[in-house]
C-alpha cells in the first residue's frame, strides 16, 4: 500500500519533470539573444530552421573553451569562432548584450574576453543566429545590421557569404586557418580574393605567411581559368560581383541548393565538402592545391610545371635553368633565364622577335588586361611593346599580357589556354629546324613502312581473293586517327562502326565557316562554339569546335560520336561527320535554321518569340518527349541524356525540336536502371535533387529536367532567372501555387494566353509538376508522360508540392532578412533543411 503510493508519487514527479524539461527545452530553443537574456555555458541558441547552433565547445586534445557556431546535425564541424585568440580556461562563461549594445563574452572573473566592438554609445540591440550560419547584431529600433559574423569569418566560407576586396582601402575579407586541430588561433594559411580593378582581373588566392601559396588564375566571368577541374565541368559555386565602384566581392551563385562549405584547413588545403544526408557525412567534392604543381611558383620564374612529368619542372621553351646544378638536384626556386636575348632588348624594335605557342597552359601570374574580342590584336599589341613578353586570349577577358617574369605557369592535361611567349627569331628558327630534324627521318621511315605494308597487304589481299575495306580500330584516350573507321571504347564489345560517318578535313571546315569567323558563330554549347558553315556543294552545316580551349576532352568527344552515331530519330539531331586533326576535334551536324529553344523562347527581343504560339509550343513539348522516350526505351540502348535544357533543343525550319549535345549522355547496359557518379555534370536548375546532391542518375532524372523544360516553355521564362517577388516564389513554386488555385492561365506566357487552351495548359502544368516531384519513384516515365499529354491517360494523379525548389530560397532570404520580417514568418514557413528528416 505504502509502496504503491510512493511509486505513484514517483511517477507523478517523473511526468512533471519530463513536462518541465520539455517546456524548458522549447523555451531555450531560441535563435535570439536580447538584452535581458544571459546565455551560460553550456546553453546554446539554435537557428530558426535548426541548422546552426551558437554555443561553447572544446576542441580535441585541449581543455580550452571557445564560443563558436557549429551545425546542429554535425556538432564537431565548427564554422566560426568568436574568441579564437582568447581561449577560456573553464566553463563558467556567459554571453550577453552589454549596455552599449555589443554582444560580449564574459568569463568567470567577470572580465570581458571578447566583444563585437561595434557600438560605443548606449543602444538597444538583439542578436540573432540565422539559418545561413550568420550571427547578426541588429538595432532594435531600425532593424539595421550593426555587426555580422559573416564580415569577420574564421576559416569557413558558407553559401551566401561575401568575400570583399575593397580596392580603395585595400581591405579584404580574409579566411584564416586554425593553428591546428586543437587550437583555433590564427594559423599560417589565409584565403581571400585579389581584384585589380585597373587591370580588371580578379583571382582567388591562398597565402602562406602572407606569401602566395596557391592561385586560381583569372576569373573570366564563368570560371577560374587556372583550375583544371573547372575545365572539366566541375560545378562552379562562386561568382564575382564587380560594379566598378572600387569594391569587388565573391559570393555563391544562386545555384547552390545543397549544404556545402569551403574550409581553409590548417595544413593549407582549401577544401569544399558537401553534406550527404544518407551517409550522415561530409564528402569532399573539391580541393586545392591538388598537386605540387598547384603550389605557387614551384618551378620558379620562367619554369613550367607538369604534374604528369618527372621531374615535374621544366624551363619554358627558349629558356634554360639559372643554376643548372641546383635545378638538376630538384631545387627549382631560382627558375630559368633566356637562352638568347631578345632583339627587342638590344634596341631593335622592329627586329625578328616572334611568339612560340604553348598549348594547354595555366596562365602566369600578374596579367595585364586589355579588352579586345580579337586574338590577332593581342599579338600585334604585344609585339609592338618590348616589355610585353607573353600574351594569351580569352573571349570574355580579352587579351592578357605579361611583363617582367612569368611565374606559376603550369601545363594541364588536355585543357587550358594557349600561351604565346616572346622569343628571339633565332629561337624560333632553331625550334623549326629541330622539328624538321625530327620530321624528315620520320617521314622517310614512314614511307618505307608504308611501301612495305602496301606490298604485304596487296599480297595478302590477293591471296584471300577478296577486297575488304581496311578497318582500323583504336582506343579512346589514345590518338584519334583521322581516317579510322571504327571506335573501340575500352573493349571490343563496345566497338562502334563509324564507317558511314564521313570524315571531313579541317581545311574543308575552315573554308566552310570562313575560318571560323565570328559572324558565323551560332552559339556556345556546353563544350565549345558552334559555327554555321556552307560546304562547296551549297549544303548548310553546323560545326561544333571542341578545341583545347573549349575544355571538352577526348572522352566527351568520343562519347558524343559513339552515342549519337547509333541513334536515328526525327527528334534527335543528326550527326553528319567528324574531324580530328592535330588538337582540333570537330563535329558536323545538320544545320538548324531556327537555332535553339533558349534563343527563341527567352530573348524578349527575338522576333521568333511571337511566332511560338501555343500549338507550336505544345508540338515542341511532345517532340522533346518523343525524342527522350526513344533514348530511354525505343533505341537498342538505354541512354540517359543528363543535360536536357533549352539550349540543347534545336529547332528545324518547321519548328520541330531536336535534342542535341550528347557529350554527357550515358549508355546503360541490360537491366541497369540507375548509376552513381562522383562527377556530377549538368546544369543547375535542370538537375534533379538526387543527381545534384548524390550523383545518382536514372531515366527519372531526365524526366525531372523535362518537367522543368515544360514549365519554361509554358511560361516563356528561364527557371534560374525567374523569381516572383510578390509571392517570393521560384518558377516551380509559382507553377504549383497557380495550378493549385486552378489558375493555369495566369502562369502561362502572356503572349500565348487564350481561354480556349486553358484546359490544355492546365494539363501541361499538371504533368510537369508530376515530373518535378522530389522522389524519383513518384515521377512518371516518359511513356506515361506522353500518354498523359495525348490524353490516353485521362485521370492524372495529384503531384506532391515541389518543396525542394522553395527550401533554399527561404534559407537564402533568411540570411538577408531583418528580424522583424522573420518574426512575422515564424508560423508560416517550416524551414526544413535537407537534413531535416
Ligand atoms: C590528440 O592526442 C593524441 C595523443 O597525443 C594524438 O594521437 C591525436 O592525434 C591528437 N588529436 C588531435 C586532433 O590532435
Ligand atoms: C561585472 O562587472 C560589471 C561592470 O564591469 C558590473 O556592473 C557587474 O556588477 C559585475 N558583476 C558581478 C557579478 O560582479
Ligand atoms: C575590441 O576592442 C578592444 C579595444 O580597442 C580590443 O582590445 C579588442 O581586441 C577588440 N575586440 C575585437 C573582437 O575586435
Ligand atoms: C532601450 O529600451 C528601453 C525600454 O524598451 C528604453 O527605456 C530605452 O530608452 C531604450 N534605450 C535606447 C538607447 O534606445
Ligand atoms: C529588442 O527586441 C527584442 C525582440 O524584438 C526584444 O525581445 C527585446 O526585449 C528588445 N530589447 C529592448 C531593450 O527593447
Ligand atoms: C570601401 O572603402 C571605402 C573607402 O574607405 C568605403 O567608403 C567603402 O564603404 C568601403 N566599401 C566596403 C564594401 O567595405
Ligand atoms: C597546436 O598549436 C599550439 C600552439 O601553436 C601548440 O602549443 C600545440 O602543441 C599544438 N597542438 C598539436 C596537437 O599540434
Ligand atoms: C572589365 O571587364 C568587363 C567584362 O569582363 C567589362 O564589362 C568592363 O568594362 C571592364 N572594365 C574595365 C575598367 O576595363
Ligand atoms: C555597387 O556595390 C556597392 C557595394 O556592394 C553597392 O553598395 C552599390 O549599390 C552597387 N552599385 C550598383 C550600381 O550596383
Ligand atoms: C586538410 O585537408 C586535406 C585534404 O582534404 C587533408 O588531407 C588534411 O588532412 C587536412 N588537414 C587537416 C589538419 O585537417
Ligand atoms: C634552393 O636554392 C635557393 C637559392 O639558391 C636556396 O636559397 C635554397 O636554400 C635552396 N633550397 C634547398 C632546399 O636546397
Ligand atoms: C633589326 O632586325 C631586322 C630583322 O632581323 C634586321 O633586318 C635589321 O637589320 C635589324 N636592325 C638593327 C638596327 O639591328
Amino acid at each position: 500500500m505504502m509502496n504503491a503510493k510512493i511509486i505513484q508519487l514517483f511517477i507523478l514527479q517523473f511526468i512533471f519533470f519530463v513536462v518541465c524539461a520539455a517546456l524548458l527545452g522549447s523555451c531555450l530553443q531560441t535563435d535570439i539573444i536580447s538584452s535581458s537574456s544571459l546565455i551560460k555555458d553550456p546553453d546554446t541558441i539554435v537557428s530558426h530552421g535548426n541548422i546552426f547552433k551558437l554555443g561553447f565547445f572544446t576542441p580535441k586534445n585541449t581543455t580550452n573553451r571557445y564560443l563558436g557556431i557549429f551545425y546542429t546535425f554535425s556538432e564537431n564541424i565548427v564554422v566560426w569562432v568568436a574568441n579564437r585568440e582568447a581561449p577560456l580556461k573553464d566553463s563558467s562563461n556567459t554571453i550577453t548584450i552589454s549596455k552599449d549594445g555589443n554582444l560580449i563574452l564574459i568569463n568567470g572573473k567577470n572580465q570581458t574576453v571578447w566583444s563585437t566592438n561595434a557600438t560605443t554609445s548606449p543602444m538597444n540591440t538583439t542578436v540573432q543566429l540565422q539559418d545561413s550560419g550568420n550571427l547578426v547584431l541588429l538595432d532594435n529600433v531600425t532593424g539595421a545590421i550593426i555587426w555580422e559574423s559573416f564580415s569577420y569569418p574564421t576559416d569557413v566560407f558558407l553559401p551566401t557569404m561575401k568575400v570583399f576586396h575593397n580596392i580603395t582601402t585595400g581591405k579584404k575579407t580574409l579566411f584564416s586557418s586554425w593553428k591546428n586541430a586543437s587550437n583555433p588561433g590564427i594559423g599560417s594559411f589565409t584565403m581571400g580574393i585579389e581584384a585589380c580593378e585597373a587591370l580588371n582581373i580578379t583571382q582567388n588566392f591562398i597565402w602562406k605567411n602572407h606569401r602566395p601559396y596557391w592561385r586560381s588564375g583569372p576569373w573570366n566571368g564563368q570560371m577560374f581559368i587556372g583550375i583544371q577541374d573547372m575545365f572539366e565541368g566541375h560545378l562552379q559555386i562562386i561568382t564575382f560581383v564587380n560594379n566598378y565602384t572600387g569594391v569587388v566581392y565573391a559570393t555563391t551563385t544562386d545555384l547552390v541548393t545543397f549544404l556545402t562549405k569551403l574550409t581553409m584547413n590548417s595544413s593549407g588545403s582549401y577544401v569544399q565538402t558537401m553534406w550527404i544526408d544518407e551517409r550522415k557525412s561530409w564528402d569532399t567534392v573539391w580541393l586545392a592545391p591538388k598537386t605540387e604543381c598547384d603550389v605557387y611558383g614551384t618551378c620558379g620564374s620562367f619554369g613550367s610545371c607538369n604534374a604528369q612529368d618527372s621531374p615535374i619542372c621544366s624551363c619554358l621553351r627558349g629558356f634554360k635553368p639559372v643554376n643548372k646544378e641546383e635545378w638538376e638536384r630538384g631545387n627549382w626556386t631560382s627558375g630559368c633565364q633566356r637562352r638568347t636575348q631578345l632583339e627587342c632588348d638590344q634596341g631593335n624594335n622592329t627586329g625578328g622577335d616572334g611568339f612560340l605557342r604553348l598549348p594547354f597552359m595555366k596562365v602566369p601570374d600578374f596579367a595585364k588586361q586589355f579588352s579586345s574580342r580579337r586574338e590577332d590584336e593581342c599579338r600585334n599589341r604585344c609585339l609592338r611593346n618590348c616589355s610585353c613578353i607573353a600574351y594569351a586570349h580569352d573571349p570574355n577577358i580579352g587579351c592578357m599580357f605579361w611583363s617582367g617574369s612569368l611565374i606559376d605557369t603550369q601545363r594541364f592535361a588536355g585543357v587550358g589556354y594557349d600561351l604565346y611567349i616572346r622569343v628571339s627569331a633565332s629561337e624560333l628558327d632553331s625550334h623549326k629546324s629541330k622539328k624538321l630534324f625530327i620530321i624528315i627521318p620520320t617521314i622517310v621511315a614512314f614511307c618505307c613502312m608504308s611501301i612495305f605494308t602496301f606490298i604485304a597487304w596487296c599480297w595478302i589481299a590477293k591471296k584471300k581473293g577478296e577486297k575488304r575495306k581496311d578497318k582500323r580500330t583504336f582506343e579512346a584516350r589514345q590518338i584519334f586517327f583521322p581516317d579510322s573507321t571504327a571506335i573501340v571504347l575500352k573493349d571490343e564489345s563496345q566497338k562502334v562502326n563509324i564507317e558511314e560517318l564521313p570524315l571531313f578535313t579541317f581545311e574543308t571546315l575552315e573554308n566552310a565557316t570562313d575560318k571560323f569567323h565570328n559572324n558565323n558563330l551560332l552559339g556556345k554549347g556546353g563544350f565549345g562554339p558552334v559555327y554555321m558553315g556552307k560546304l562547296e556543294n551549297g549544303k548548310e552545316i553546323a560545326v561544333k569546335r571542341l578545341s583545347a580551349l573549349s575544355g571538352q576532352g577526348i572522352d566527351e568527344f568520343m562519347n558524343e560520336v559513339v552515342v549519337i552515331s547509333k541513334l536515328q530519330h526525327r527528334n534527335l539531331v543528326r550527326l553528319w561527320g567528324c574531324c580530328a586533326e592535330k588538337e582540333e576535334k570537330l563535329l558536323i551536324y545538320e544545320y538548324m535554321p531556327n537555332r535553339s529553344l533558349d534563343v527563341c523562347l527567352f530573348d524578349p527581343t527575338h522576333p521568333s518569340r511571337n511566332i511560338l504560339d501555343w500549338t507550336k509550343r505544345f508540338n515542341i513539348i511532345e517532340g522533346i518527349g518523343r525524342g527522350l522516350l526513344y533514348l530511354h526505351r525505343d533505341s537498342r540502348l538505354k541512354i540517359i541524356h543528363r543535360d536536357l535544357k533549352p539550349s540543347n533543343i534545336l529547332l528545324d525550319e518547321e519548328w520541330n525540336p531536336k535534342i542535341s549535345d550528347f557529350g554527357m549522355a550515358r549508355i546503360f547496359g541490360g537491366n541497369q536502371d540507375h548509376a552513381i557518379t562522383a562527377r556530377v555534370v549538368g546544369t543547375y536548375g535542370y538537375m534533379a535533387l538526387e543527381y545534384a546532391m548524390e550523383g545518382r542518375f536514372s531515366e527519372k532524372s531526365d524526366v525531372y529536367s523535362f518537367g522543368v523544360l515544360m514549365l519554361e516553355i509554358v511560361k516563356g521564362k528561364k527557371n534560374t532567372q525567374y523569381y516572383n517577388q510578390e509571392w517570393s516564389l521560384s518558377l516551380l513554386g509559382c507553377a504549383w501555387k497557380l495550378w493549385s488555385e486552378g489558375n493555369g492561365l495566369a502562369f502561362a506566357d502572356e503572349t500565348i494566353v487564350d481561354s480556349n487552351i486553358e484546359e490544355e495548359i492546365m494539363r501541361c502544368i499538371h504533368v510537369a509538376l508530376l515530373c518535378v516531384q522530389e522522389f524519383p519513384k513518384d515521377r512518371p516515365t516518359m511513356l506515361t508522360v506522353l500518354s498523359m499529354l495525348s490524353r490516353e491517360i485521362v485521370d492524372l494523379p495529384r503531384p506532391e508540392q515541389p518543396i525542394f525548389a522553395e527550401k533554399w530560397n527561404d534559407l537564402h532570404r533568411g540570411s538577408t532578412q531583418s528580424i522583424n520580417q522573420v518574426g512575422l514568418s515564424v508560423n508560416e514557413v517550416t524551414l526544413t533543411v535537407l537534413d531535416g528528416r
